[in-house]
């Protein structure tokens, strides 16, 4: 089939018929299907104590997180937005006050710096890696600049040897919003140990994700990690005496009860994330998709833990592609459709179109895959295969190369409580 045919979906092949029917975005019910006792003691324990915030299993937590980060301080509150909001307030971020950003971005990471009467000023990202590009950063640097807010997309590092740097000689804190990146590295340091002020999520469907909303933020400095702890009790030390305005963001004792049933685990399932990815580009490489589907590069500098794995599709077709993947049960998201400098909220900052080429032009290209831990090779041979459909692209291997259980694609044995999971399932909440 030529390369200029107009993608329509193709008609059952025999490859087709190898395909699995339902292939969901999430399936958070294998994850809960292996730990579902211990999580139900451990929320039966929280519920018998009757220490339901900030309790000791929110203490161990933090502990836990500290050492497994290399961080001298982490400190929970009750989600990733708000870990950012107090990020900024402990920083001194006034009305007024630029914060560089991306754009291409989850919301939150913009509506800190407005909450706060701050101005969001938006820089482009690298069309390769989606990550803030350090030059753009570097051009929006003013005289009202406080911050820079780079964000660790889709579980891959930004570029932080160039970041430090700009910061540096502005004379610049960094707050790392590492929500989508809990475990990644740069040249060997976890995100969120690198710039003043690191910002995670517990969401559900991050790589550590809680039963409900849940956060944290990490730092080196002894300054900032005090401030922060007061800024989440309403700025109260001792009960009631109010040395500074702060908010109400406490970690329940319960969603810190559950994070540390899952906290053993997450090492293992960000193995199981990186060797899905190098199993879809392999599959990816099996088929002449050249040109119209772009696979995301591995990071050589630090560790990618691919809380997404992000296609670019070429040529406009990325809502067609999708509808299709659609049709044929394959869970797919965008993330994220609409980028921050042109959102209706936005709108009085004056940013138009063109003025972010490379994140308009994301946001038109990419599409996230299922790429959860408990993913199985027959369910990611079914997505590629079906992108392939659209595409009418054809199969580079030989079928007698590519039959059995997926040969080549054995990208590592998974592990024991992979092999205990359940049925498909998948979150109805899908935001990332
Ligand atoms: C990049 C980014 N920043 C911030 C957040 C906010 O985290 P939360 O949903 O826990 O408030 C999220 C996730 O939702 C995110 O993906």
């Amino acid at each position: 089939m030529s390369r200029k045919t107009p993608p329509t979906a193709a008609p059952a092949s025999e490859e087709t018929a190898t395909f699995v029917p339902q292939v969901g975005l999430l399936a958070l019910d294998r994850q809960y299907a292996v730990l579902r006792d211990e999580i139900r003691a451990a929320i039966e324990r929280v519920c018998d104590s009757g220490k339901f915030i900030l309790g000791p299993d929110v203490t161990e937590l933090e502990q836990e997180l500290a050492r497994l980060l290399g961080v001298p301080h982490a400190i929970s509150c009750a989600s990733g937005s708000d870990a950012l909001l107090l990020a900024l307030m402990a920083l001194d971020i006034k009305p007024g006050d630029e914060v560089i950003l991306p754009s291409y971005t989850f919301f939150a990471t913009a509506s800190a710096v407005t909450r706060l009467g701050a101005v969001p000023i938006f820089a482009d990202i690298d069309p390769e890696t989606y990550l803030v590009s350090p030059a753009d950063v570097k051009r929006k640097i003013s005289r009202r600049t406080r911050a820079i807010v780079p964000v660790h997309l889709f579980g891959r590092t930004a570029d932080m040897d160039s970041l430090v740097a700009v910061a540096g000689q502005a004379g610049l804190p960094i707050v790392e919003d590492a929500a989508q990146s809990i475990l990644s590295t740069w040249r060997g340091r976890c995100t969120g140990a690198i710039g003043d002020v690191g910002c995670f999520s517990f969401y559900p469907t991050k790589n550590l994700g809680g039963v409900g909303d849940g956060g944290f933020l990490t730092t080196t400095r002894d300054d900032l990690a005090a401030k922060l702890r007061l800024l989440r009790v309403h700025g109260m030390e001792p009960r009631y005496y109010h040395q500074v305005v702060g908010i109400n963001s406490r970690l329940d004792s319960i969603q810190a009860a559950v994070l540390r049933v899952k906290l053993p685990h997450l090492d293992a399932w960000t193995t199981c994330r990186q060797a899905n990815a190098a199993r879809y580009a392999a599959m990816f490489g099996d088929y002449d998709l050249d040109g119209r589907v772009t696979v995301p590069g591995d990071e050589p500098r630090g560790r990618h833990v691919w809380n997404q794995f992000v296609i670019r599709i070429a040529g406009g077709h990325r809502d067609a592609l999708r509808a299709h993947l659609g049709k044929c049960g394959v869970g797919t998201e965008i993330y994220y459709p609409v980028p921050l400098h042109l959102q209706k909220c936005f709108a009085h900052l004056g940013w138009g179109v063109g003025d972010l080429p490379e994140t308009e032009r994301a946001a038109r290209e990419t599409l996230a895959l299922p790429i959860y831990p408990e993913l199985r090779p027959e369910e990611q041979a079914t997505v590629v295969g079906r992108i392939a459909e659209f595409f009418h692209a054809p199969h580079l291997r030989r079928h007698e190369e590519r039959s059995g259980a997926h040969a080549g694609h054995e990208a590592a044995a998974p592990p024991h409580f992979l092999r205990a999971s359940r049925a498909v399932g998948r979150a109805d909440d899908v935001r990332c």
